[in-house]
């Protein structure tokens, strides 16, 4: 009896580190994606973040950083709830665009609710993070906040983003840190590794700012100079998940221009590449 007791609370201690602190990360993307799809009606009263915080950290910096290009092309990989193109578009200065990527529909469903008055801004796409559905050096910017330790593979994630960025653009991520970071072995990086990693990437102008009690924001450029021919249309930049074609947007759906596949947008215009 003692023995079986012994056990279940080790199970039960087992199963809230996975399952709550960890989030899911060591069973999978499709694990991750459940839960948050489980908490995304009430994921931001749980995170309680608050616009002054956002706009000082997360708005006010990046927005500055893309002064130099009217119209900026943003993307948001791992949006949830779009906290972070809510903070751009609440800048004045920032006159971009933003595609907002996910893999749980229900955090982006919730998205297009917070983000409703800049629809008109903002294209969601659920799809995960590995590989990106976007050409290459397609953004101004690229964004990764609060989810790189969730990923199967950290290093291929960030590939990706830098892949897609445009050369000169910023990429902002974030690291995981305080005591989140001990329970979270093999995910969470210290802020050494984390430089590292940007910097074996070929990321140049690493700077690790601390932001909140469990995440540093990581601030890096893609070398080289920003090309002339710049994308300013989200559609332009979207490519097939499959043939990695350019897609066109036709009746409610977007079809790849080479193979027979075709995208719906869903009623909440989410556009759906899973
Ligand atoms: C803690 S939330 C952060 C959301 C948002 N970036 C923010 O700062 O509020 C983590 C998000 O990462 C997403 N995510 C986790 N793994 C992912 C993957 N492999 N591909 C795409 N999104 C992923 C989850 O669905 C969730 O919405």
């Amino acid at each position: 009896m003692l023995l079986a007791l012994i056990l279940l609370a080790l199970l039960a201690i087992f199963l809230y580190w996975q399952l709550v602190l960890a989030e899911g990360a060591y069973f999978g993307p499709r694990v991750v994606a459940l839960l948050y799809d489980l908490v995304a009606r009430h994921y931001n009263h749980i995170k309680q973040y608050t616009a002054e915080d956002d706009a000082h950290f997360l708005g006010i910096p990046l927005s500055a950083s893309l002064i130099g290009s009217w119209q900026p092309l943003v993307l948001d990989v791992a949006t949830g709830t779009s906290r972070l193109p809510l903070a751009l578009f609440s800048q004045p200065n920032f006159h971009g665009r933003v595609i907002a990527l996910d893999n749980a529909r229900r955090m982006l469903h919730a998205a297009t609710q917070y983000v409703a008055a800049h629809r008109d801004r903002i294209t969601w796409v659920w799809h995960p993070a590995v590989p990106l559905p976007f050409a290459d050096d397609a953004f101004d910017a690229v964004t990764c906040l609060e989810a790189l330790e969730f990923m199967p593979d950290t290093r291929a994630a960030l590939i990706e983003c830098i892949r897609v960025l445009k050369p000169g653009g910023m990429l902002l991520v974030t690291n995981r840190a305080g005591r989140g970071a001990h329970l979270m072995p093999g995910k969470a990086m210290s802020k050494a590794r984390c430089e590292a990693l940007l910097k074996s990437l070929g990321q140049t102008d690493v700077t690790l700012q601390i932001w909140q009690y469990d995440y540093d924001l990581a601030w890096s450029l893609k070398p080289g100079a920003d090309a002339p021919d710049r994308l300013t249309d989200p559609i332009e930049a979207l490519r097939c998940p499959r043939c990695h074609s350019r897609l066109d947007q036709i009746d409610g759906a977007f079809m790849c221009a080479n193979c027979p596949r075709r995208y719906p947008i869903g009623n909440d215009g989410v556009l759906e590449m899973l």
